[in-house]
């Protein structure tokens, strides 16, 4: 059985693809630095899979951990890396941390793979590489535009380095994955997103106003010019998008040839308006959410949403759930932690 070097594993994404990776057969060892995870996610994902994990804790900036742990577990056949800070208001004000992070991480990671002479890489990337795109749906030939923030500009540098390292090492066979918006949680409710402090992001920040946590949800603007006047987005149930990194695996493990780099857009290919959001959440919860209408956000993408016809064709992977099940399962895992006493 191959192991899978799965850098913050214990993260919301990481966690979730951990499940994922068990399921398909693979051992999946995680390296994590609990910078923006919390160990208690571990015991969630063994009580869903009922597997005990190898969980090395440190940082992927540490090339002599990352090597030790190559050294130790030589069954290790493919990385996913998701380690990276990635709250695009914060990258604004700390952008050496981001770059330094966010850089260097990975390039530690690829030096000891290619010294360990492992082939395989998943590459955690974000559709915030096209800014707004002229074209809609945005397919993975529409242009890198200048990030609109340092988080964005590491995920496009990122992206390069690894590009020029599969053409220059020949060894390495990558996939870059280009997530729209992950939202959701663990059907079981044992794992799910952890916020740590105030949320950036919509879907936790309407799940703790509705629980109660947050005072109301403010919309960053309702006068764009979309279909209600509220920004448009892809979401994708984080369980989908876990399930995408197994197949970018499995296509890198059945490619023999020595060197090779795709980029797949991973989104539902729908887009959802911030008020269809709170709608749908009203009516598969019966809850209320309160909320008002303020100014727009810097940065903000007016619309943004997947063409996912190329990983739907070459990773035949598409998502199998819905905007529904994902606020549904956002809003028991909300639950689940308010009775822990957590937000
Ligand atoms: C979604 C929509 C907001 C909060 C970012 C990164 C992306 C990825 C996901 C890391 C927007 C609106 C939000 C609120 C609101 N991050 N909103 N009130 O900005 O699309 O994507 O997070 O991997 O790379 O760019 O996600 O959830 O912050 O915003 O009205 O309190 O919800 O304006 O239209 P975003 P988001």
């Amino acid at each position: 059985m191959s192991s899978i070097l799965v850098t913050g594993g214990a993260g919301y994404i990481g966690s979730h693809t951990v499940v994922e990776l068990f399921r398909a057969g693979y051992n999946p060892v995680i390296i994590d630095n609990f910078s923006n995870s919390e160990k208690s996610v571990l015991k969630g994902i063994e009580s869903i899979t009922g597997e005990r994990i190898t969980l090395y804790t440190g940082d992927c900036n540490d090339a002599d951990f990352v090597n030790y742990i190559f050294e130790s577990d030589p069954e290790i056949t493919g990385c996913i890396h998701f380690a990276a800070y990635k709250a695009v208001g914060e990258s604004v004000e700390k952008p050496v941390e981001y770059y330094k992070n966010n850089i260097n991480s990975l390039l530690v990671l690829l030096t000891s793979m290619m010294q360990f002479n492992i082939k395989n890489l998943v590459f955690s990337s974000s559709c915030t590489v096209y800014g707004q795109p002229d074209e809609l749906p945005v397919t993975e030939s529409s242009p890198v535009k200048k990030a609109e923030s340092p988080y964005g500009n590491t995920k496009q540098i990122c992206e390069e380095v690894i590009e020029d390292t599969v053409a220059a090492a020949g060894e390495i066979k990558a996939v870059s994955l280009r997530y729209f918006n992950p939202v959701g949680a663990h059907p079981s409710s044992q794992i799910g997103e952890l916020p740590i402090g105030t949320p950036n992001n919509l879907v936790p920040f309407l799940t703790q106003t509705v629980a109660g946590i947050r005072k109301e949800l403010v919309i960053f603007g309702d006068d764009y010019d979309t279909p209600d006047g509220t920004c448009v987005r892809d979401y994708i149930h984080v369980l989908d998008l876990a399930q995408a990194h197994v197949k970018a695996l499995d296509y890198l493990d059945k490619k023999k040839n020595d060197s090779l780099y795709r980029v797949f857009n991973v989104g539902t290919g729908n887009g959802h308006t911030v008020l269809d959001v709170i709608k749908t959440f009203e009516s598969v919860t019966g809850e209320k959410v309160n909320y008002r209408v303020g100014t727009r956000r810097a940065g903000d993408v007016e619309k943004v949403w997947a063409n996912a016809d190329k990983i739907n064709k070459e990773l035949n992977w598409k998502t199998q759930l819905t905007l529904k099940q994902a606020l549904n399962d956002a809003w028991s895992w909300q639950k689940v932690l308010k009775n822990r006493g957590k937000q």
